[in-house]
C-alpha cells in the first residue's frame, strides 16, 4: 500500500532515550518526503507535560530508563483522544508486541527494519485523521439536527399563536362589527314603513349571518373552539364529523369523561387526531377507524388506528410530507413523542404525553366531570386555550 505524505507537517512526540537512535528515525522519516516536528523526550514526568500539547503520533521504544513503552502507551490510551501509539523498538519479542497490540498500539516496528517505519506512521496518521473527521462531521449532523428540532418547534407554536391571533381579530374585530351590523339591519327592518326597505334589510340580515357564520368557520379552522369544551368532547365532536362528511366508520372512546391536562397537550392532542384522520382519509383506503383517548401510569395516550393499507418506510420517508414529520414535532413541544406501527392491514398513530404527576389523575374523582385547565380561562374567547 502507498500512501501520499500528508501536507501538513506532522507533529511527532518521540519517546527515546538514545539521541542517535532518534537522529536516525528523524532521518528515515525525512528521506521518506515525510515533514516532521519532532520532539524526543525520555522520561514519564516530560511525556505527561508533553501530552498536553496535540501530536499526530507518539512514536515510542520499549524500553526506557524508569519509564517504559507500554506505561506510556497506557497514558495515552487514558486520555482517550485517538492519537496512534507506534512501538519502534531494538529488541521486542513477540510477546511484548502482542500485548502492545492489544493495549490498542496502531502498531510496531524493529530499530534494524526502519522501512516500514513511513508507511505505518502514514497509515496510523490517516486513520486518526479519519476518525477525527468523522467525530466532527458527526458532531455537525448532531448540530444540525438539534437546530432543524428547533426550528421545526419554533414554526409549530410560530403557526399556532399566529392562528390564535388572527383568530381572536376576526372574533374581536369582524365578529364584533358584524354583530352591530346584525343589530342595525334588524332596528331598520323593524322600524320602516316601507315594505321595499323591509325587504332589503331582511335580505342584508341574510348575508350578514352567511357572513357571521363564515367567520365562525374560519375561526374554528385557526383555532377549534370545540377544545373549550375540553379534549373528550372535542374528539368525539371530530369522530363523528368525519364519519358524517367521509363515511368512514369512525369510533371514539376514552377511560374518562373529561381531562385535567397542562396547557398545550389538548391542542397537540387536537392537532394529531385531525392530521391522522385526514391522512385516513387521503391515503388509507379505510372502512373503519377508531380513536381512544386514555390515561394511565400518568401519561397521556391518543390511538388512531386504521384498518386501510397500512404504510411503509418509504411513505415516511417521501421529501414532501410534513404531516407525520410535524406531528413529532409538535408532541416534543409538550414533552411527548409520536409511534407509528403498520401491520399487515392498517396503520396505528400513537401520540403519548407524560403528564406531571396529579394533573390527570384528580380528574374523575366520583365520575364528576371537572373542567380542563383551558376552561378556567374566559370561556367566551374562543380563540383562548391555554400558553402553547
Ligand atoms: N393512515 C395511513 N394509511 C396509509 N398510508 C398513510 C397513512 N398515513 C400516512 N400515510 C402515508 O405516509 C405518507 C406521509 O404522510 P404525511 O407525513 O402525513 O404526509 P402527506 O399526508 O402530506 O402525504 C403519506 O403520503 C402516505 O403515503
Ligand atoms: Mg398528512
Amino acid at each position: 500500500m502507498s500512501l501520499a505524505a500528508p501536507t501538513r507537517t506532522l507533529r511527532i512526540l518521540h519517546l527515546e532515550d538514545s539521541e542517535l537512535d532518534h537522529e536516525l528515525t528523524l532521518a528515515q522519516l525525512r528521506r521518506g518526503g515525510i515533514a516532521v516536528e519532532m520532539l524526543r523526550i525520555d522520561s514519564e514526568p516530560e511525556f505527561l507535560r508533553a501530552m498536553e500539547q496535540a501530536w499526530d503520533a507518539v512514536i515510542s521504544d520499549y524500553n526506557l530508563p524508569g519509564f517504559s513503552g507500554l506505561v506510556a502507551l497506557d497514558l495515552l490510551k487514558a486520555r482517550d483522544n485517538g492519537v496512534p501509539f507506534l512501538l519502534l523498538s531494538g529488541e521486542i519479542g513477540e510477546d511484548a508486541a502482542v500485548e502492545a497490540m492489544r493495549n490498542g498500539a496502531a502498531d510496531y516496528l524493529l530499530k534494524n527494519n526502519m522501512a516500514r517505519l513511513v508507511p505505518a506512521l502514514l497509515h496510523a496518521v490517516e486513520a486518526n485523521d479519519t476518525r477525527r473527521a468523522h467525530l466532527a462531521a458527526d458532531r455537525e449532523l448532531g448540530q444540525s439536527k438539534q437546530r432543524l428540532r428547533e426550528l421545526a418547534q419554533h414554526l409549530q407554536t410560530s403557526v399556532e399563536s399566529e392562528r390564535a391571533a388572527i383568530a381572536r381579530e376576526i372574533h374581536d374585530d369582524v365578529g364584533g362589527s358584524l354583530t352591530a351590523l346584525n343589530f342595525d339591519l334588524a332596528w331598520i327592518a323593524r322600524h320602516s314603513d316601507k315594505p321595499e326597505v323591509r325587504q332589503r334589510a331582511t335580505s342584508a340580515l341574510e348575508t350578514v349571518a352567511h357572513a357571521i357564520e363564515a367567520s365562525q368557520r374560519v375561526m374554528h379552522n385557526l383555532r377549534p373552539a370545540i377544545l373549550e369544551q375540553g379534549l373528550v368532547a372535542a374528539l368525539q365532536w371530530m369522530a363523528s364529523r368525519f364519519e358524517r362528511r367521509t363515511g368512514i366508520a369512525c369510533r371514539f372512546t376514552s377511560d374518562r369523561e373529561a381531562l385535567a391536562l397542562p396547557a398545550g397537550v389538548p391542542l397537540v392532542a387536537y392537532r394529531t387526531a385531525q392530521e391522522a384522520l385526514t391522512n385516513v382519509s387521503k391515503h388509507a383506503q379505510a372502512t373503519r377507524v377508531a380513536i381512544e383517548l386514555t390515561v394511565a401510569a400518568g401519561t397521556l395516550t391518543l390511538e388512531i388506528a386504521d384498518d386501510g393499507r397500512g404504510l411503509s418506510l418509504e411513505d415516511l420517508a417521501k421529501a414532501r410530507s410534513f404531516g407525520i414529520r410535524g406531528l413529532h414535532e409538535r408532541a416534543s413541544t409538550v414533552g411527548g413523542w409520536v409511534d407509528l406501527s403498520s401491520g399487515e392491514r392498517g396503520t396505528t398513530l400513537i401520540l403519548s404525553v407524560p403528564l406531571a404527576p396529579d394533573a390527570a389523575d384528580s380528574a374523575d374523582a366520583a365520575g364528576a366531570p371537572q373542567p380542563e385547565l383551558a376552561d378556567v380561562h374566559d370561556q367566551h374567547d374562543p380563540s383562548y386555550w391555554g400558553e402553547l
